[in-house]
């Protein structure tokens, strides 16, 4: 953006951040509405470009982006899942089997295209910046890459549903992903007939959004206080 567009504070001005907040409170996890239409690749390296511009530890940038269309592949993956899902429903509570059989947990083979995004652990090659206390920082930089792809393509008009009831060794397999590199995230991408209002799992009563008051904390773990804080942000998610 240009300097010129920026307020004294540094700040975008009204519009730019309107635009931020909506992107953030409208993005959803997309499973059902997905249309059958293709996804021009020149908006998907947009979205891949926001993905790579995500922060990373020690600069490692990790991530590396697989971009599946094959209809056959595909089914072998929704077949992942499906044996996958059957598992988690076992450990289910049985009052709540029913519910999670109902739901539709992934679109796998109607979005227009899957995308898996990978982190290599040996990337940072023996110098590890930031990672010797903590080697898992590099798969939570993949992580943020996957939000920016996620916020940028809910800018784009384009859909994204997070598949994570799947095996992952078979993943690997069926991907032919090497030992060292990790799939974080197993996206399906496409053009949408609409973006739900509410997250799908509050609509079918699965769960519902935490307010935020009971979540902040003060100086320490359970530490009570923040008061006017809370009071805000329980105004501001009004
Ligand atoms: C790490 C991660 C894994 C997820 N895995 C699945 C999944 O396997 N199937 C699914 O339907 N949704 C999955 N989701 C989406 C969540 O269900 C969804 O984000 C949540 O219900 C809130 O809805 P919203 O994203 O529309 O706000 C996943 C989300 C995340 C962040």
């Amino acid at each position: 953006m240009p300097a010129a567009d920026l307020q004294d504070d540094n700040s975008f001005d009204q519009f730019a951040r309107d635009a931020v907040y909506r992107v953030i409170f409208t993005r959803r996890d997309v499973r059902s509405q997905f249309v059958d239409e293709p996804l021009d690749d020149a908006v998907l390296a947009r979205l891949l470009s926001a993905a790579h511009h995500a922060p990373s530890v020690g600069y490692m940038q990790p991530w590396n982006f697989i971009v599946i269309r094959d209809l056959e592949r595909r089914r072998q993956v929704r077949d992942l899942f499906l044996a996958a899902r059957a598992e988690e429903t076992e450990s289910m509570e049985t009052d709540r089997r029913e519910l999670y059989r109902s739901l539709k947990l992934e679109g796998i083979v109607e979005s227009a295209l899957n995308l898996c995004i990978t982190c290599d652990r040996a990337r940072s090659k023996g110098s590890p910046l930031g990672r010797s206390h903590n080697p898992e920082m590099d798969l939570f930089s993949t992580v943020c890459a996957v939000q920016n792809f996620w916020l940028a393509a809910r800018a784009e008009g384009v859909g994204v549903g997070w598949v994570s009831i799947l095996d992952m060794a078979a993943l690997k397999r069926l991907l032919a992903i090497p030992g060292h590199v990790v799939p974080i995230a197993y996206l399906c991408v496409g053009r949408v007939s609409h973006f739900a209002r509410r997250p799908d799992l509050e609509v079918k009563g699965w769960g519902r959004r935490v307010p935020l008051s009971s979540l902040i904390m003060s100086e320490r773990y359970a530490g009570v206080g923040e008061d006017r804080l809370k009071r805000l942000t329980d105004e501001t998610s009004r």
